[in-house]
């Protein structure tokens, strides 16, 4: 069948990368979205190819591809991070926090797990926010001068904090409990099982939690086993 002619819940539940697409035109997808895409475009005057181009770039989107991260500088991943892992952690809890809010209000009467699930993302929120500033106010801009200092063959740069085990020993730590609460979203989610009949921001929900959780593997992958391993040995006496 024809994009066009499908309903748009059915776009959000089929194509789950085409939620975002809805969303940056104002299309609701879920109480509104049991009409086909190309009504929708024309009682709210939007360009239907427009839309189209968009969902069709929006599936396209290649997943991030495999870097060969040992062989290039901190500095580098450093960039690679904020701008690949950070950046969209902050879009995406912004997004789950509507989400988890819209969804437990609806369906937490018949689904008690709701709340747990918007108390964990709201956690994860509280920690991960915090957790991003000072890695990119402090922890990371040291760990980009040490690597210069190593390479101009120079006297590793002052740090308040001493050495730079202590804030990697602290984010460690609060990776460990991001990722304690992922696996219990997980848990109280049955793998993300959505239940029967579950409406378009039902799933929308779920797509985007499975996505923020293969997010934060990835970055906290990053981090732990390849930045932080490397500062160590930066910081570590020749
Ligand atoms: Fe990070
Ligand atoms: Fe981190």
């Amino acid at each position: 069948m024809q994009t066009a002619v499908k309903q748009v819940r059915d776009l959000a539940i089929e194509q789950p990368s085409s939620v975002r697409v809805f969303e940056s035109f104002g299309i609701d997808y879920c109480c509104g979205g049991r009409k086909p895409l190309e009504q929708v475009c024309n009682e709210q005057q939007i360009s239907l190819t427009q839309v189209l181009d968009m969902l069709a770039k929006a599936e396209q989107a290649a997943p991030e591809p495999v870097e060969p991260w040992t062989t290039r500088s901190c500095s580098d991943l450093v960039e690679h991070i904020v701008h690949q892992c950070h950046a969209p952690t902050r879009t995406e809890l912004a997004r789950l926090d509507a989400l988890s809010y819209k969804v437990r209000n609806r369906h937490g009467a018949n689904h008690p797990e709701l709340s747990q699930v918007e108390a964990l993302v709201q956690q994860v929120a509280d920690e991960m926010m915090p957790h991003m500033d000072k890695e990119e106010k402090v922890l990371f801009p040291y760990i980009v001068s040490l690597e210069r200092a190593h390479q101009a063959g120079a006297p590793r740069p002052y740090a308040f904090f001493g050495s730079v085990a202590h804030p990697i020993a602290t984010m460690m730590a609060e990776h460990d409990i991001v990722g304690g609460a992922l696996a219990s979203i997980r848990q109280l989610t049955h793998n993300f099982e959505l239940p029967e009949g579950a409406c378009p921001t039902y799933h929308a929900l779920y797509t985007t939690l499975a996505d923020f959780e293969r997010l934060t593997h990835r970055h906290v992958h990053l981090e732990n086993n390849v930045l932080f391993p490397r500062a160590i040995a930066l910081a570590e006496p020749e």
